[in-house]
């Protein structure tokens, strides 16, 4: 085991061989945690290794967010039975929401090393995203929606983004210039989503009617089509 969790954080086998096996055993004992897929204890302990590695030494898992990433793992190992139970649509990408510091952007690193290669996403913040905008105009809304492709064997394979910290960029000022940036990328990326199943997950601290603020109700309501909504409710700081 220890073995596995040391190359998997060197970027050899990504530990997705946890989804293959039959049954949760130990540390977890609530209902809302069992999984025939899904090898609960184990992940969470690959997860606090590599959030110690990846994030920050005094990243531990919390008892109280063992629910939240358990339904992120039941999506992202498509565990249908507990998606169903959960109300999760695997087809969907995932909108991880929450109060400021609570975790959202280092469990979104900290999966994707969970993932097979070919199913990991990018995760690019939108603030960076909107300044490249800035810096080189129109081509960056292509670039994250519509070119949005990487060869994967020979094809042209949908690539999955995570934008970091939705919303966030909306204060930005561009002088001479209205685009909203990432409302124009989600939108584009809305229509790939309907045609080639292009995948977008997000994090924000955002509520639904912030975002309709940021971005205009088309937006909003695309999006409640592209996301799974995952929140952490009253989730502790944990800058603190
Ligand atoms: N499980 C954890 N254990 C210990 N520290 C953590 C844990 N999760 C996150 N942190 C630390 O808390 C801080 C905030 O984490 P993170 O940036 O992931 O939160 P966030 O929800 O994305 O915040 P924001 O809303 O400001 O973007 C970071 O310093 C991170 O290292
Ligand atoms: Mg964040």
């Amino acid at each position: 085991m220890g073995n596995r969790f040391k190359s998997s954080l060197e970027g050899e086998p990504v530990p997705h061989e946890y989804r293959d096996v039959r049954r949760t055993e130990g540390v977890q004992s609530q209902e809302d945690v069992q999984s025939n897929i899904i090898q609960f204890d184990k992940c969470l302990e690959f997860l606090e290794k590599a959030g110690k590695t990846y994030t920050s030494p005094k990243f531990r898992i919390w008892p109280e967010d063992h629910l939240i990433i358990f339904k992120l793992l039941v999506y992202f190992y498509q565990d249908k039975p507990n998606a169903e139970k959960h109300g999760i649509d695997l087809h969907k990408g995932i909108l991880l929401t929450g109060p400021v510091g609570c975790g959202k952007t280092s469990l979104m690193t900290i999966l994707r090393f969970m993932l097979a290669p070919k199913e990991q996403y990018i995760i690019k913040s939108a603030r960076d995203i909107t300044l490249e905008f800035i810096q080189d105009g129109y081509p960056i809304i292509n670039k994250y929606s519509k070119a949005s492709f990487h060869q994967i064997s020979g094809e042209l394979t949908p690539k999955a983004y995570c934008f970091d910290d939705l919303g966030v960029e909306s204060n930005i000022k561009y002088y001479g210039n209205e685009t909203n940036v990432m409302a124009e990328i989600l939108l584009s990326r809305y229509d790939m989503f309907i045609g080639q199943h292009m995948l977008t997950h997000a994090t924000t601290n955002l509520s639904a009617s912030e975002i309709e603020n940021c971005y205009g109700n088309r937006v909003r309501s695309r999006m409640r089509e592209m996301f799974n909504l995952i929140t952490f409710e009253n989730a502790k700081d944990k800058r603190c």
